[in-house]
């Protein structure tokens, strides 16, 4: 089944997409009630980040049990409800799968006897190892004098991938997901899951200037990105088989990423390729990573893009709010299955966060995963406490519904251009315009895209019958300032 290739998949942050208790935190009812909406949207799959208990250290992916659902989100049975729900509306289900490393309240790392689950290490560390976020990733255990590794944040001890017993039991969670009917999975931290077996140094960056986080003044070449790795992809992918989907978080070089796929196709069906994120917004950049993409792609492999997500700075802010529908445009019209961050439809950017309301402080996160808005009410109809983070400005679904010229009925209108479309939903992908601040592109036989990447109108370098256009009236003969346009050629 490959209704990924056309469809497009939906990221939920479920701590700020509806909350149905009245506590403030978004919640899988909420998430229920709200999928007509994106149904209306035109979406074909949602993403939840993590629902799993945990002391919310890095808010879910820091889980104490794999197979349950963090009460605060609510129970099994309104997971089960929502996977019907869903299925119902003709929605898939994909669940992030978070096997790199646990809580460290989990009772395996609590248990004596499940030591060598973990990478413990007698004494002091024995490396130079940095953690993702910054600092040494060993902590010394004061109780035992052992130190252990962490990829992440200290509470987020890494698992022993080498040691049977934990693939077993971490395979296994694949499978209790499976029998409840979800349709993929969104593996996290895929490139970390196995680290040099004698834990040598990380060797500088040679590229390393001050001011870039700590973690890149070393190059990671014995924590991440293992050649071995690619064993454990395929291993996953053999449980999560053909009728399901497997997305993996692979943060690499093209050429790295695309390994993921795995040999013969028998890795990721989609190694999330996250290279618009930290692309200069400029035409020339843009093609040349599309190109270079394109032609790594190995044979059947499926390409896909995202444009923004839980980690990093929402594309309203990275590139303005006029650019964001070109953004749009981009995102939709590329070759390959798109993955939308909830909020992006409505143009929400970064929200300011005052220093008592942080809660991942130091990260940069929180202004990305604010609340939803869905209408005027106080805190935007997302919650009737005191929302988790505050909801920021700006329109909300009810009055972007009623308003053609929204960004969300762009994206809504795009949605549906797309789903009908071959061209733009399987064609092939050719740059046609890639200077001056225009990219143009053809998709397959009869369909083209041109994007004024700057605030100034500029000549339209493909002649064609305008479908779809960023703004409204206009004659067609030029790219009026941050226009973006679909044709037919
Ligand atoms: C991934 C997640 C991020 C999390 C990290 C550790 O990068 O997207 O939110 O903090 O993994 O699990």
């Amino acid at each position: 089944m490959t209704w990924w290739r056309r469809g497009v998949i939906y990221e939920i942050y479920p701590r700020s997409f509806q909350d149905s208790g009245g506590d403030g935190v978004g919640d899988l009812r909420g998430i229920v009630a709200r999928l007509p909406y994106l149904r209306w949207l035109g979406v074909d799959a949602i993403w939840l980040t993590p629902v799993y208990p945990s002391p919310q250290r890095d808010f879910g992916y820091d889980t104490t049990d794999h197979t349950a659902i963090d009460p605060r989100f609510g129970s099994l049975a309104d997971f089960d409800a929502l996977v019907a729900q869903a299925h119902g509306l003709g929605l898939r289900v994909i669940l992030d799968y978070v096997p790199n490393h646990t809580s460290d309240q989990h009772p395996w790392f609590r248990d004596a006897a499940k030591r060598d689950w973990y990478l413990w290490h007698p004494g002091d560390p024995p490396n130079n190892w940095i953690s993702v976020f910054g600092g040494p990733a060993w902590e010394r255990d004061p109780d035992s004098g052992q130190s252990y590794y962490h990829a992440y944040l200290r509470e987020q001890p890494d698992l022993n991938w080498r040691n049977p017993a934990v693939r077993e039991a971490m395979l296994g969670v694949l499978e209790f997901w499976i029998a409840r009917g979800v349709d993929g999975f969104r593996v996290d931290a895929m490139r970390q899951l196995l680290k040099d077996p004698l834990w040598r140094d990380n060797p500088p960056n040679p590229g390393y200037v001050p001011g870039m986080p700590e973690y890149d003044s070393l190059l990671p070449v014995h924590t991440a990105d293992l050649d071995e790795v690619q064993e454990v992809v395929a291993a996953m992918r053999a449980v999560i088989g053909d009728d399901r989907l497997m997305v993996a978080e692979v943060y690499a070089p093209i050429e790295r990423l695309v390994r993921y796929y795995g040999e013969g196709g028998h890795g990721a069906h989609l190694p999330l390729n996250m290279h618009l994120i930290s692309t200069p917004w400029d035409a020339e950049a843009i093609a040349a990573l599309v190109e270079r993409y394109e032609a790594a792609l190995p044979e059947g492999a499926w390409p896909n893009w995202v444009l923004g997500n839980h980690d990093r700075p929402r594309i309203a802010s990275r590139v303005g709010p006029a650019q964001a529908r070109v953004a749009a445009l981009l995102l939709l019209t590329l070759r390959g299955t798109p993955t939308l961050y909830y909020g992006d439809e409505l143009g929400i950017a970064d929200v300011p966060i005052a220093p008592h309301q942080a809660v991942d402080p130091g990260m940069a996160r929180d202004a990305v995963r604010t609340p939803m808005r869905w209408d005027a009410t106080p805190h935007a109809g997302f919650t009737t406490a005191e929302p988790w983070l505050p909801v920021g400005e700006g329109q909300g679904v009810a009055a972007q519904r009623e308003d053609p010229r929204s960004m969300l009925a762009l994206y809504r209108r795009l949605l549906a251009l797309r789903r009908g479309s071959d061209d733009l939903a399987e064609g092939g992908y050719r740059t046609l315009h890639a200077d001056d601040g225009v990219l143009a592109y053809a998709r397959g036989e009869r369909t083209a895209v041109a994007l004024n990447l700057t605030g100034e109108p500029r000549p339209l370098p493909v002649t064609g019958g305008i479908v779809l256009s960023t703004h409204s009236g206009g004659d067609g003969a030029v790219l009026r300032a941050d226009e973006g346009v679909v044709l037919t050629i």
